[in-house]
């Protein structure tokens, strides 16, 4: 498929190729629809094999981002980008200059930040050429690692599943399996266990897994066995394509409410998930705690903002939820209309004039 074909049938507004020889610097920058703000999307480097592989990825994440950032309520565009390359071996100070270089050339039209194969240090030679970076660290004014404000998010979510299914409003006494004792599983595994409920959990490492066995003092399964453990929440906090054909027949869960991206392995699983009365979380409206913590970053950082506006996914998920009972559909249908119908209304929004432009940003301040 040729690129303006592919950016049609997404609704991509803009597709960049950014080229520095002397660099070695090889980006594909997408945006996808800035309706309601600037485009905001990580960063990926990653040794594609074909420029192809490079160009599909940018536009499949990008969009992503547009729908996350919807959802959550936020006034931001969707975009992401990616560098062709190894991080392990063709990183360099050049490289992360020269494609700073380029994101300042947007003027603002696109934010972009840390994603799979960027550090925080690479960062921070974008932002030696360009103020439209965010994840800085804090001695840059940045909010500091988002796993925490996203593992609160998540916990927002659950407790809107649990008033939606088991008409709860806290989760104490359910257990819950956590798929994953990573930066945001940890978090999460620790709020549950203050909010009373009983955790289950896994992840691959063996050390972290001792960590929260030894750590929290949480029941610890092996990885293979985490579908099958009789809860009534499953949060997966891995990887994305966790609900399969494979694992649907194990699921005993009743809700899946997890910060993974992509949890879906397909769409038409979640259509499986409503026929067999389990009340799935879309992805992207639970862990959008990480999102918003960037976008509060984007204001002046103020963790105690991140946290109030995160509180925020409750609300979503029940909107979601609402729209999914009105039409009978799955969730993850839900959560689209949901953010198809908020773009539609902000377009004609903004159509109306109400003076001249006032400062939002850090950087419209800044001399
Ligand atoms: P992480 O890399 O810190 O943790 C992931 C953990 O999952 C690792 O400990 C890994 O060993 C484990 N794992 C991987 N495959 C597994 C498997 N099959 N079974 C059991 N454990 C497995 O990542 P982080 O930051 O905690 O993120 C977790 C998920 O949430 C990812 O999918 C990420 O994309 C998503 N997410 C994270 C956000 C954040 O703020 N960090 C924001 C939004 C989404």
């Amino acid at each position: 498929m040729s690129c303006f074909a592919a950016m049609e049938k997404m609704g991509h507004e803009e597709l960049i190729f950014c080229r520095m020889k002397e660099a070695g610097l090889k980006a594909v920058i997408a945006i996808h629809d800035t309706t309601l703000g600037p485009a905001l999307g990580g960063t990926r480097m990653w040794p594609y094999e074909t420029e192809e592989e490079a160009i599909v990825d940018a536009l499949r994440l990008s969009r992503g981002m547009t729908f996350k950032a919807t959802a959550a309520g936020l006034n931001l565009g969707g975009g992401k980008a990616v560098i062709i390359g190894d991080p392990k071996s063709d990183k360099s100070e050049a490289l992360f200059r020269a494609y700073g270089r380029f994101i300042e050339s947007l003027k603002g039209r696109f934010i972009t930040g840390e994603d799979v194969g960027i550090d925080v240090n690479d960062v921070e030679y974008m932002f030696m050429e360009t103020r439209y970076v965010c994840g800085l660290s804090k001695a840059h004014g940045g909010g500091g690692d988002p796993a925490p404000v996203t593992a609160f998010g998540v916990l927002q979510g659950m407790k809107a599943c649990v008033a939606e299914r088991f008409g709860k409003s806290s989760l104490k006494d359910l257990t819950v399996a956590v798929q994953g004792l990573g930066s945001v599983g940890f978090s999460l595994a620790k709020l549950l266990q203050a909010d009373g409920a009983r955790v289950v959990a896994t992840d691959l490492d063996e050390e972290r897994r001792q960590h929260g066995g030894s750590g929290l003092g949480i029941e610890i399964v092996s990885p293979e066995e985490i579908f099958d453990v009789p809860a009534e929440i499953l949060a997966p906090c891995a990887m994305g394509a966790v609900v399969n054909d494979h694992t649907l027949s194990h699921l005993r869960c009743k809700i899946i409410a997890g910060a993974a991206n992509n949890q879906l392995a397909e769409n038409r699983h979640g259509l499986e998930l409503h026929r067999r009365g389990i009340l799935y979380a879309p992805d992207y409206v639970i862990n959008a705690g990480g999102m918003i913590n960037v976008f509060v970053e984007l204001e002046g950082y103020d963790r105690d903002r991140a946290l109030r506006m995160s509180r925020g996914i409750f609300y979503n998920l029940r909107k979601v939820f609402q729209i999914a009972k009105r039409e009978n559909i799955p969730t993850n249908e839900a959560a689209d209309r949901l953010v198809e119908e908020r773009i539609a209304t902000m377009r004609h929004l903004k159509g109306m004039y109400t003076g001249p432009h006032q400062n939002r940003y850090r950087w419209e301040t800044r001399p």
